[in-house]
């Protein structure tokens, strides 16, 4: 089966592009109604879906207590792909 790509992209901030990325992927994803597999990619430095897509526990104790800084995650994705929840 291939993958569907779904892109969100408008240069205008405050338009609800991350708040319409979130429901998509919980509703693709959630089992009532199709039970997908969803990666959602965030590219945007600001990093708004990563952290509303991660748990506060998770925020505030492998990252925020370290002093690993938002900008730091973007550049080094590698690190977040190996430590990240
Ligand atoms: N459908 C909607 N109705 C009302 N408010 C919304 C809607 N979608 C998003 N918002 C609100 O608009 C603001 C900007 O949304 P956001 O998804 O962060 O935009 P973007 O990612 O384009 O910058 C947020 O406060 C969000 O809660
Ligand atoms: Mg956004």
């Amino acid at each position: 089966m291939t993958a569907k790509v779904i892109s969100v992209c408008n240069l205008k901030g405050g338009v609800g592009k991350t708040t319409l990325v979130m429901a998509l992927a919980e509703y693709l994803a959630g089992d009532t109604m199709y039970g997908q597999r969803v990666l959602a990619i965030d590219l945007d430095p600001q990093s708004n879906l990563t952290t509303a897509l991660m748990s506060e526990e998770v925020w505030e104790w492998q990252y925020n207590n370290r002093g690993l800084t938002l900008p730091f995650l973007f550049k080094n994705y590698e690190y977040f792909l190996a430590n990240g929840n």
